[in-house]
């Protein structure tokens, strides 16, 4: 054996590919962000009041905004759909989640008050950076109101996004080798919890109580992370033997599960090459039903809530177009039993929280699909970690 393969199983720490590694590193990935932007003395009975998130400037910088927007590509940019939904369902702040490489060339209109926020593991990646120039250099010499802040968020703080913007959230997942992002993903919806929850606080759209529920959600996070990847791991392996020569799959899900169905889908056609769709649950029948039939699996995300039965309901219309359907839940019940053709259960948690919980068994479906086909996980064709050219 060459010193080489040696190192490479050193890196890997045991794991077949990095892309597992770091799939199973997440448990820690989401502590070390608790740990970071938490404030562990905070109560909710603490005579001074502060808020329980220690974001520091990046709290300042997004203090009196009116409008938010977000750009980013690839899974940042899924991660940032997930993020509009708790600045507006949290925060009440209309939040716009743009691709960066559309926004660069087409931005929105300018409106006042606004901050703009650019997401990226890398930190490098050419479109977002250069979206982010565009509207400094738009801004640039407006008065206020219209002198936009920029804040980035990215897993890389000595990146060149650090050095463009005003201020960065860090959100300290550690380096990732695998050019399909897992833990980096994870950490920059952790990133968007603690910005949503911080400016709740500061503009009181939640009340304290609800503010430490959800705080208190969070904190069980790397342990039912940690469930997920003991109980699921070998049956999703199994799983995944069924579906090596399947051409499309449809994802499904909704309201803040939607994003969770995009990167479900993304996941598993960067890495098994299987064409793969996410889509709202309730679009299914504008369109994608018309693809349906016992050759095209379909995963929907039904997590316990406002959307909870919308989601089944479309479900079974898969299932009448002989979809085989597979549901990642915490229900257990006969009513999942009976529409499901496969359960992956996954802890009871607040809808609001679950998209962390909810991906988990979704990169673990495309890895092991991927693995099965004899595929480079690590480093699939045509794809790049940073794409640091337009
Ligand atoms: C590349 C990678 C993707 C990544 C995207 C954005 O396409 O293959 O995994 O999501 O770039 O990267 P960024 O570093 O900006 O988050």
């Amino acid at each position: 054996r060459t010193l080489d393969w040696n190192l490479g199983t050193v890196e890997k720490q045991g794991f077949r590919h990095f892309m597992l590694k770091e799939i199973y590193e997440q448990p820690s990935v989401v502590r070390s962000c608790l740990e970071n932007y938490l404030d562990s003395s905070w109560s909710i009975d603490s005579i001074e009041a502060r808020s329980p998130i220690t974001l520091g400037a990046a709290a300042e910088l997004c203090s009196d905004v009116d409008y938010i927007q977000i750009v980013a590509c690839g899974t940042s940019w899924n991660a940032s759909l997930v993020g509009k939904h708790l600045l507006e369902q949290l925060a009440g702040i209309p939040t716009m989640v743009q691709y960066a490489s559309e926004f660069r060339y087409f931005p929105s209109p300018m409106l006042a008050n606004t901050l703009t926020i650019g997401v990226t593991q890398s930190g490098e990646t050419a479109d977002t950076l250069a979206a982010l120039e565009m509207e400094k250099q738009r801004r640039m010499g407006l008065e206020f109101p219209y002198n936009a802040k920029i804040l980035g968020i990215t897993n890389r703080p000595e990146s060149t996004l650090t050095h463009m913007v005003d201020c960065i959230i860090n959100t300290h997942a550690g380096v990732e080798i695998g050019v399909a992002a897992t833990k980096s993903f994870v950490a920059q919806l952790m990133g968007f919890y603690f910005l949503a929850l911080e400016l709740a606080y500061r503009r009181k759209t939640l009340s304290l109580e609800k503010i430490e529920i959800l705080i208190k959600g969070l904190r069980k996070l790397p342990n039912q992370i940690e469930i997920i990847l003991e109980k699921q791991g070998e049956q999703i392996q199994e799983l995944s033997h069924n579906f090596c020569d399947t051409q499309d799959f449809i994802f499904l899900g909704r309201g803040i599960n939607f994003p969770i169905a995009l990167e479900g889908a993304l996941k598993l056609k960067e890495i098994s090459y299987i064409h793969a769709e996410g889509y709202p649950a309730g679009e299914m029948k504008h369109g994608p039903i018309a693809l349906l039939d016992a050759k095209v699996p379909v995963v929907a995300i039904t997590m316990p809530g406002v959307a909870h039965e919308k989601v089944l309901s479309n479900a079974q219309e898969a299932r009448a177009r002989d979809a085989h359907l597979i549901g990642v839940t915490s229900i257990d019940n006969a009513e999942s039993r009976t529409i499901f053709n496969d359960l992956l259960f996954v802890p009871e948690i607040d809808e609001i929280l679950s998209p962390i919980i909810s991906v988990i068994p979704l990169q673990l479906l495309a890895y092991h699909i991927a693995a099965k086909r004899g595929l480079d996980v690590d480093q699939p064709r045509n794809l790049a970690k940073s794409v640091t050219v337009e």
